[in-house]
């Protein structure tokens, strides 16, 4: 099977080597010239990941047989469209249904429209004139959301990123005047996870839940970035995370699937919902119309013991085994290095010398994200996540162990943090979890709304088919 990959960061590497695994041969159409889908491609091309023209010029003269689009840019962009059109299977919704991301403010009225439980609180101001009264009128904290991609940095929260709503109102006005639109949202409290499932014609699979640390820096500071890192836990849940809250954010995903094909759009591929856990259960932030990154790294390094390649392209086609949907019960830690200064004054160019057979010797796993091949044993950091290290254990913490410990092998100026998955962090989200909880605050009541008929059983093993 020959697959043609679009994207050329660290997800786009692990969807390679998954499906180099299964015996499929690589393609790799990216602007950038990733070292680890370099090694492993037949041929590439050089091109923006949105340019559709060329992506199918370069699938059909290299006869792909199948499609991999990584990031959210070429899904908003109409690739998968192209590539359909051209007869030619694809992961990934078309642009209509990719909108569910590029559009938050589309997202949000469509779950409204439908009655989708699990919102927040928001308004959308439709002109610069309106956006003062909305925000005197929003009584309790709140999110300033861009509702068209920002690569997950454009997300301001009250208390975080601004303190006064003065500021607020000038950064939603800039959104505004540049002809975008921008949402007012209930800021929320709790932990959050992101829930990926494969939306195929045969139902919904689930794959292992996953955490992903946004803020650039330890103790969650600093500003948002696409995230530093993530864990995933052996029993497919997360230490603060009970399969029954799961389970109403797997409804949520159904929920929406429904109404999108409700709306004449049918949608396939991956859907992963961003959520908050909160005392009245898991809350909605945003969708995404792919595999997070990183979170899609942790989930496709625990696929086994299907065939990667198969399961994909049952995907892509809407026609899949549902056997194939099965993820080890082990736990994940992915740490990514940084150029120095990333989410605030990045200094890119930095070098990075690696013992990557060092590296495996410790259990864990290199990824090549924006980096340039530079020497031997060499890379070039650019301005985004350099490496991914992928560490897997039986517990949360060992993981995070092993990832420290092939942190050792590599050299060079950077930044990672090294609070994701350990045993202090992972303590400090279940204690937040329980005191928000905690009796006097207010009890998690059953979404009854939201509850799909067919809900799956809360056990925590392997993940359920769930017909939508
Ligand atoms: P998004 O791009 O919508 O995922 O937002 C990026 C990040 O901003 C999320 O991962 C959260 O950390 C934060 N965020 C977004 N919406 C909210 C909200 N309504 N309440 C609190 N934090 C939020
Ligand atoms: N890690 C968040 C995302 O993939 O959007």
């Amino acid at each position: 099977m020959r697959w043609l990959i679009v994207g050329g960061g660290a997800r786009e590497h692990a969807i390679a080597l998954a499906l180099a695994r299964a015996g499929a041969e690589l393609l790799v159409a990216s602007p950038n010239a990733n070292p680890g889908l370099e090694r492993l491609a037949k041929a590439s091309l050089r091109c923006e990941a949105t340019d559709a023209e060329r992506i199918v010029a370069f699938a059909r003269s290299q006869s792909a047989q199948a499609v991999a689009i990584g990031p959210e840019a070429p899904l908003a962009a109409g690739v998968a469209d192209a590539l359909r059109a051209a007869e030619i299977p694809t992961v990934g919704p078309g642009k209509d249904g990719a909108r569910i991301e590029s559009s938050k403010l589309f997202c949000r009225e469509l779950l409204a429209r439908h009655g989708v439980a699990g919102q927040p609180r928001w308004v959308a101001p439709a002109s610069v004139e309106e956006v003062d009264a909305q925000l005197a009128a929003f009584d309790r904290p709140l999110v300033v959301k861009p509702s068209a991609l920002t690569a997950g940095k454009g997300v301001w929260v009250e208390g975080s990123d601004f303190t006064d709503r003065k500021d607020a109102a000038i950064y939603a006005k800039s959104i505004l005047v540049q002809g975008g639109r921008v949402l007012f949202e209930e800021k929320l409290d709790g932990e959050e996870f992101s829930l990926m499932a494969f939306v195929t014609d045969a139902g919904i699979f689930p794959m292992p839940v996953v955490q992903d640390f946004k803020r650039a820096q330890e103790g969650d500071l600093g500003g948002n970035t696409g995230g530093m890192g993530s864990y995933s836990q052996r029993d497919h849940l997360l230490p603060f995370l009970p399969a029954t809250d799961r389970d109403r954010a797997l409804g949520i995903l159904m929920r929406s699937v429904d109404a999108l094909r409700a709306e004449g759009v049918p949608y396939r591929g991956i859907l992963y919902g961003g959520f908050m856990l909160t005392a009245d259960g898991p809350k909605l932030l945003e969708f995404n119309a792919r595999f997070g990154d990183p979170e899609g790294i942790n989930a496709v390094g625990l696929y086994e013991p299907g065939d990667f390649s198969e399961l994909l392209l049952g995907v892509a086609t809407g026609r899949v085994d549902p056997n194939l949907f099965q993820f080890r019960l082990r736990s994940t830690v992915l740490k990514y290095v940084v150029p120095p200064g990333y989410g605030s004054r990045v200094q890119s160019g930095g070098l990075l010398t690696l013992d990557e057979p060092a590296i495996e010797e410790e259990g864990v796993h290199v990824l090549f994200g924006s980096v340039e091949a530079a020497g031997p044993g060499t890379v070039r950091l650019g301005s985004s996540r350099g490496l991914a290290l992928l560490g897997e254990a039986s517990a949360i913490h060992e993981a995070g162990t092993r990832v420290e410990a092939a942190l050792a092998h590599v050299h060079g100026t950077y930044y990672v943090r090294h609070d994701i998955g350990t045993k202090d962090d992972l303590a400090r989200r279940r204690e937040h979890m329980r005191s928000l909880l905690a009796p006097g605050a207010k009890p998690s009541p059953l979404p009854l709304s939201v509850a799909p008929a067919d809900a799956p059983p809360s056990s925590a093993g392997p993940p359920e088919q769930l017909a939508h």
